[in-house]
């Protein structure tokens, strides 16, 4: 099943692909606010993966970002982001990836995080390691957070909440080498999996922000915990010591 999920994100991110730095050409709409968009190519994404689940694997359950929950009479749940970083996507950055995640009985089997702009394909089974590009991949080995580019993210609703995660930011800023805002939490999670960021911590994120980068984290040798149950899913990851640390500082 790992090859049609590839398949399925690399059919969805060519599409995505196509609106990319199309210069105002691309449809947007807000959600929440002017911060929560979504464009015309999350859609597409969404309809070109749904299809692909139709075609292949109609008994399996879907829950995606734009569509919500669809339950088939498998035990298997695909989870969809069809473009997590839309603002990065609207914008022109390259930090924005389709993220499926395939659980089986509940438990993460697979994770496939594809981020076309970046030409990165991460991917991930359960037991059988991470990888970037065909690449086995494994979290950094530093464990000094000195040392240590952590990334992070803000809320959605950060214009009328308070709780905004700058408390968080005043804490651990002057702790670290830097602080990083890439705009996507797989693309971030994925990152850290790679050992190209030390850790990662946000509140306020979805299950299709996060189900496949879980896995690809997980098994690339990474610790990811909630911090707090009362904000959404709100999440901290890294190595065990960068992990245990920022953990110690995050606002429970
Ligand atoms: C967003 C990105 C962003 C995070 C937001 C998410 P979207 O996903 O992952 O990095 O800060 O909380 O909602 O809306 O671009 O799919
Ligand atoms: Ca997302
Ligand atoms: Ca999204």
């Amino acid at each position: 099943m790992l090859n049609n999920v590839i398949e399925c994100a690399r059919e969805a991110g060519s599409i995505a692909l196509q609106y990319f730095r199309q210069d105002g050409r691309i449809g947007v709409e807000n959600k929440l606010n002017d911060s929560d968009i979504v464009t015309v190519a999350d859609k597409a994404s969404e309809t070109c993966i749904k299809q692909y689940i139709d075609r292949y694997f109609p008994s399996h359950s879907i829950l995606s970002e734009e569509s919500g929950e669809k339950s088939g009479s498998a035990d298997y749940r695909w989870i969809v982001d069809p473009i997590d970083g839309t603002t990065n996507f609207f914008t022109g950055l390259p930090f924005w990836a389709v993220s499926i995640g395939i659980e089986h009985e509940g438990r993460k089997e697979i994770g496939v995080v594809y981020a076309p702009a970046l030409g990165e394909l991460f991917y991930a089974e359960r037991g059988k390691g991470a990888y970037l590009n065909g690449r086995r991949i494994h979290v950094s080995s530093e464990d000094h957070m000195s040392r240590s580019v952590i990334s992070t993210g803000f809320p959605v609703d950060k214009n009328i909440n308070p709780d905004n995660n700058m408390d968080n930011l005043e804490v651990i800023l002057p702790k670290v080498r830097d602080i990083r805002r890439l705009g996507s939490a797989a693309v971030d999670m994925c990152y850290v999996a790679a050992g190209l960021m030390q850790g990662y911590w946000e509140m306020n994120l979805h299950e299709w922000d996060i189900n496949a980068s879980t896995l690809i984290l997980e098994e690339a040798g990474g610790y990811v915990t909630r911090f707090r149950e009362d904000r959404g899913i709100s999440l901290v990851c890294g190595n065990r010591a960068i992990h245990d640390q920022l953990l110690s500082l995050l606002k429970k």
